[in-house]
This record gives structure tokens, C-alpha cells and sequence, in this order.
């Protein structure tokens, strides 16, 4: 190799290695600046040439450490979104938990609700059934309590079947009485049809087929609808459709007493097995106090037939008086009638009229048939008899208006009589007629101290005396009575 060419490639590597060893140096002070720039020193120095590069780059790591740090936001934000999402997954999660224990919560009442309501319902059942008891009780003792204190006949009779009528709702009541003597089953007392109606039947055989299949069978008959059976007929005897009916006997023990039959209902329904059982129940409570009553009426018509007998006795003995009481009962019960008096109150002045001078037992024979005036201490003995009459039938379970006409036959409407002095308005309307017709029979009778005055004398006598000793309406229809009946003075006149 030429010596020029050495020393020429000696001298390019020499300027090769100065101008690396040049730039390494520029490379270092160039860090070396921007590390002084980077950590706040804005005085360093940098050369010329570098600004731009320096610029270019610091923007660009502006923009990276912009870059990083909205990098870094933004994992925070998906890492909160993410934290977010988890939670949101762990609460819906729990919600449909709850949800789902809300269901079943639900469910859970759903079915307590239906059971409440199931309870409800028995309760409500077993409340009507409670209401339906107590009222059947509270009906039965009403009805015991009623008829332990009643001792008449007849309103017993009306509350057997009246009570137990309005209970059940009934149209229409029938009580029938058995009669043992003939074996005949007698209506006795019916509501719900018209009086007339009623009236025409008492006291006389019924033939209704109801009572007899009962009277026969001794047990309870319950036709919830005629028109379902074709044993009965729903058409009655009386005049009216049977619908539906009820009808028990009432007994004591074996012994038949008498039928109740309810027919037909207010509101239309039919009657039901449980009222069949609790008319059969009243039936049995009423018997005791039917029986009682009849037994009563028994002993109080044994006890009439014994005081009249007394009366027969008392007027044997007084030629004078016999056959009195009959014929003051006959004159009684024509005036009655003539004013139009109810059936209660013929009854009342017929007793009252057999009954007026039983007092007069305990009056001492001569004075009765003295026959000359009387001494004041004789008349005071008589003047007691009203008043001896009335305690001799006070103990009795008569009608108390019997007992007080008893008493008031010989006052007189201007309050001269005996033995209260009583004045006209206090006079019941019985005793009036009685003091009428007692005076007429004395007047026409013969007496011990005197002859009978003839009718028409004696008629007109009492017209004398009307409106003072004797009442001036009933004077008058007792002389029309008298004076209109042709066998005048022999038809009505007894003895
Ligand atoms: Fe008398």
C-alpha cells in the first residue's frame, strides 16, 4: 500500500473519531440541559440548535404525560365503573332475594288470608247458628215464663199458639184440643183467618187430615212443600192453600193433649227440620200448662156445680126464694143479649146471675121468711150477703168481675145502696143488669109479707125507679123484653 493512501485513511478515521467524540459530548450536555429544564431550571442553557427538538419533545411528553394520566383517570373510572357494576350486580342480586322473600311473604299472607277467610266464614256460621240457639232459648223461656203465669184458659190456648206462630213467621195457627171422651180431636183457637171463620169451627170436630195423621202417628209433620207429595191436599177445609206446613202434637208423656199446626210462612219459605224440632220443643212446654188448665177448669166447674147445689139447698128451704137465681140468670141473659153483649160478658152475668145471692147461706132462715116487717139489726144481716157472697167466691180463680157483680147487686145508681153506697158510674155494667133483673123476680114473686105484684105493676114500678134505684137503660129493655113476648107473664116466668 502507498504511503498516501495510509496516511489518507489515517486521516478520515481521525475525523471520524472527532466528530463521534463531538457528538456524544453534544448528547450529554443536551441531557444534562433538559434535566435541568425537566426539574424547573428554565435558565438552562441550551444550545441554539436543540430548541426546536427540545420543544417538539417537550410537548410531546406534555401530551404524554396528558395521555398517561387521562389513561390513568380512566382506569380509575373503569375500575370504579367496574366497582359500580359489582355492586349494582350484588344489589340486584339482593333484590331479587327480597323479591323473591316478598313473593313468599305474599304467598304466605295470600294463604293466611284464605284461611281468615274460611275462619271467617265458620265463625259467622257457628254465630247464626249461636244467634238462632239463643233466640230458640230466649223464645222457650218467654213462652214457659208466659204460661207458668197465666191460669186462664183461654189466653192460654191464644199463647200455645200465638207465641210459637209469630216466632216461626206462620200465616196461619190451628190449636186443636183432644177430646178423651170421644176420641175427637176439637178446634180449639185459630189465628190468621177471619174471626167468622174461625169462629163457625170452634168446638166442633175437625176433619183436617194434618191433625189426624199426627193425632194418629203421635209424632211431628213437616211438609216443607205440598206441592212435592201427593199424600195431602194442599187445599183446607176452611177455605184457603196450604203451601208449606208444620204440625206437632202436644203431649204429656204417651197421652195426646192437642195439635199445634202452623201453615204457611210470611215470607214464603217453607218451614225447616230444626223448626220442626222446635215447635215440637214449645209443644211439650205448652202440654204441662194446657193440662193445668184444663184440670183447673174441671175443678172450677166441680166447685160451681158444688156452690150451686148450695144455692139449690138455700132456696129449698125459702119457699119463698126457690127457683130465684134461675129465673134472675134467664132475665139476665135476655137483657144481655137484647144490648148486644160480647160472649165473655154473657158468661160473667150467667155465673154472676147463679151465683148473686150465695150469701144469704150465712142469713138465719126466720128472717128470710119473716113475715112481718123487719127489725134494723135483721135488715143489717141481710144487707150482708153482697159482701159475704163476694168472700165466699173471692179464693176462686173466677173472673173478678163474676165476684164484684156478686157485690154490687143491690147498690143503686144514686149511691143509696148496699152495702158501699156505690154511685152509677161505679157500678160495672153486669151488676146493673143483674140488680134489674133481681128486682123484677122479687117484685113478681110472692114474698113472705106480701102477694107477687103482677108484671105490668111491677114494670112500672121499676119505671118509677129508673135512673135512682135501678138503671133507666136496662129498665127499659127489660119492660120492651117483657111486653113484647106474647105468652105474656107465662113464657118467661119460672115457678
Ligand atoms: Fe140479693
Amino acid at each position: 500500500m502507498k504511503p498516501s493512501l495510509i496516511l489518507l485513511l489515517f486521516l478520515f478515521s481521525a475525523l471520524v473519531s472527532g466528530f463521534l467524540l463531538y457528538f456524544i459530548f453534544y448528547v450529554h450536555r443536551l441531557n444534562k440541559t433538559l434535566q435541568r429544564f425537566q426539574e424547573g431550571d428554565t435558565d438552562a442553557a441550551l444550545p441554539s440548535s436543540s430548541l426546536p427538538v427540545l420543544s417538539s419533545l417537550s410537548s410531546r411528553q406534555a401530551i404524554l404525560t396528558e395521555t398517561i394520566r387521562d389513561l390513568q383517570n380512566m382506569e380509575k373510572l373503569q375500575q370504579g365503573m367496574l366497582a359500580l357494576e359489582k355492586k349494582e350486580r350484588t344489589q340486584l342480586v339482593e333484590e331479587k332475594t327480597l323479591a323473591q322473600q316478598l313473593e313468599h311473604q305474599l304467598e304466605e299472607t295470600r294463604q293466611a288470608n284464605q284461611r281468615i277467610f274460611i275462619l271467617n266464614r265458620d265463625l259467622e256460621e257457628i254465630n247464626t247458628s249461636l244467634n238462632e240457639a239463643i233466640n230458640r232459648l230466649s223464645a222457650l223461656h218467654q213462652i214457659s215464663r208466659m204460661l207458668g203465669m197465666e191460669h186462664d184458659k183461654k189466653q192460654i190456648f191464644r199463647m200455645a199458639l200465638s207465641l210459637p206462630a209469630e216466632l216461626l213467621q206462620a200465616e196461619i195457627g190451628h190449636l186443636f184440643l183432644f177430646d178423651k171422651g170421644t176420641g175427637e180431636m176439637n178446634l180449639e183457637y185459630s189465628l190468621g183467618l177471619p174471626a167468622a171463620q174461625t169462629l163457625s169451627r170452634r168446638n166442633t170436630r175437625e176433619t183436617s187430615p194434618l191433625a189426624g195423621w199426627v193425632a194418629a202417628n203421635k209424632k211431628p209433620l213437616l211438609i216443607p212443600d205440598f206441592r212435592l207429595q201427593d199424600t195431602f191436599s194442599p187445599n183446607c177445609e176452611m177455605g184457603y192453600e196450604r203451601k208449606t206446613s208444620l204440625t206437632v202434637p202436644i203431649m204429656i208423656r204417651d197421652e195426646l193433649i192437642g195439635i199445634i199446626s202452623l201453615v204457611n210462612r210470611k215470607n214464603g219459605q217453607p218451614f225447616s227440620d230444626n223448626e220442626k224440632t222446635l215447635l215440637a220443643t214449645i209443644a211439650s212446654e205448652t202440654a204441662m200448662a194446657i193440662n193445668n188448665a184444663l184440670l183447673l177448669e174441671k175443678i172450677q166447674k166441680n166447685y160451681f156445680s158444688t156452690i150451686e147445689s148450695l144455692i139449690m139447698v138455700v132456696e129449698s128451704k125459702d119457699m119463698y126464694t126457690r127457683g130465684h137465681s134461675e129465673r134472675v140468670t134467664r132475665y139476665s141473659l135476655l137483657i144481655a143479649e137484647q144490648m148486644g153483649l160480647s160472649l165473655d160478658q154473657m158468661e160473667i152475668v150467667q155465673r154472676a146471675a147463679i151465683l148473686h145471692d150465695i150469701g144469704k147461706i150465712t142469713v138465719e132462715l126466720s128472717i128470710l121468711n119473716k113475715p112481718t116487717a123487719l127489725e134494723d139489726s135483721e135488715y143489717d144481716q141481710i144487707k150482708l150477703h153482697p159482701l159475704i157472697g163476694y168472700r165466699i167466691l173471692e179464693p176462686l180463680d173466677f173472673d173478678e168481675r163474676i165476684k164484684l157483680s156478686v157485690l154490687q147487686h143491690h147498690e143503686r145508681p144514686d149511691g143509696k145502696g148496699y152495702p158501699k153506697g156505690l154511685r152509677e158510674e161505679e157500678i160495672l155494667l153486669e151488676a146493673k143488669i143483674l140488680t134489674v133483673a133481681d128486682t123484677f123476680d122479687a117484685m113478681t114473686s110472692a114474698r113472705p109479707y106480701r102477694a107477687a105484684i103482677n108484671i105490668e105493676d111491677s114494670l112500672r114500678e121499676m119505671e118509677n125507679n129508673a135512673g135512682t134505684q135501678l138503671d133507666s137503660e136496662i129498665v127499659k129493655i127489660l119492660c120492651k123484653i117483657i111486653r113484647s113476648t106474647t105468652s105474656y107473664g107465662t113464657g118467661l116466668m119460672v115457678g
